[in-house]
């Protein structure tokens, strides 16, 4: 037996489904200086202030460097759940500070929503297409993904039911819909209003659950979108928000709000992962830092993104 055998002979069994990601060959691409990658979500980070970014780190480490630097809690800084509560307002949101947890991008919420939901062999159900790096961590967990049709205003309610009697004919489980309802990742559609709310009404009539990813609802052109799915529904919904998007994929900061139920589950997966223990704390200042400063608010920071892209775009 060779030194590799040795080793892969004793992987569990979710080892054997673990894949390349496709998300680490797309970026290998659309990293290049000479690309202008429409692909990935990766905001033009040449239009983000970057000398009042140094002067608030600077603040930060000189005036909370001990707190900043140290380990922190699971459920992430109590001020900057409070902020977080006002970015969602911003989509029409109402909620409490101690149902959000703060993760390590939404990428992290992902991973513990499918470690505490996924059994090997449950159904995910996703848009068709939908973002590689969910149906990787799904793949992970073994679930199996049931991809759903959509056109130009969003996943199709009819193709949704015809799913859910098909998978349940077939004696499967469905765990959750996976949904990203504004400017869908790949393929930038925005759920209409009213497909929303028929969407709600089939999956609470069904007693499945949504995830609804939104890293892009603060990024519109020319509307602002919807309100969000969670605001029309508290109990079956988990939401996820990152600030990736609209400040910088570097500071890793995202968050979950979940239902009252899930928390506790949520942050006790958090704190297990050695993770959570290093999310770096120092960036979760910076992002209150910013909050603070009213960039989020006021969506200067996606409105000069945005700006600054179509400039480029448009040259
Ligand atoms: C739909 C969607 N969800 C989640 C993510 C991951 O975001 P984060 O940087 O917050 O982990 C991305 C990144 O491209 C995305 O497009």
């Amino acid at each position: 037996m060779t030194e590799v055998e040795h080793l892969t002979e004793r992987y569990a069994q979710r080892t054997l489904g673990m894949h390349a990601s496709e998300i680490r060959s797309l970026f290998a691409v659309a990293s290049r200086p000479e690309i202008v990658s429409l692909a990935g979500g990766m905001p033009n980070l040449s239009a983000l202030p970057m000398e009042m970014m140094g002067t608030l780190v600077e603040k930060l480490v000189k005036e909370h460097g001990q707190e900043a630097l140290q380990y922190g809690s699971g459920q992430g800084h109590p001020k900057l759940r409070e902020q977080i509560l006002d970015v969602m307002a911003l989509e029409g949101i109402r909620a409490h500070a101690d149902d959000v947890v703060v993760t390590t991008g939404s990428q992290q919420a992902l991973d513990l929503i499918s470690r505490i939901f996924i059994d090997p062999g449950d159904v995910v159900l996703a848009e068709a297409p939908s973002y590689v790096g969910a149906l990787g961590t799904f793949q992970q967990y073994q679930a199996q993904v049931v991809h759903i049709a959509l056109d130009d205003h969003g996943l199709i309610p009819e193709a949704l039911r015809e799913a859910i009697r098909r998978v349940r004919f077939s004696g499967r489980k469905i765990k959750f819909l996976y949904l990203i309802p504004n400017y869908q990742n790949p393929s930038g559609v925005l759920l209409s209003a009213d497909r929303r709310t028929e969407i709600l009404e089939i999956c609470r009539s069904e007693k499945i659950f949504i995830v609804e990813d939104n890293p892009y609802g603060l990024l519109g052109f020319d509307r602002p979108s919807p309100n969000a799915m969670r605001a029309e529904d508290s109990e079956n919904v988990i939401y996820l928000g990152s600030f990736s998007k609209t400040i910088a994929p570097g500071l890793r900061v995202g968050w979950a709000l979940v239902p009252q139920a899930l928390r506790e589950k949520l942050v006790i997966a958090s704190e297990s992962r050695f993770s959570a223990l290093q999310t770096s704390r120092k960036w979760l200042y910076l992002a209150i830092s910013l909050i603070n400063r009213g960039a989020i608010r006021s969506v200067h920071f996606a409105n000069f993104i945005k700006c600054d892209a179509m400039r480029c775009w448009n040259r």
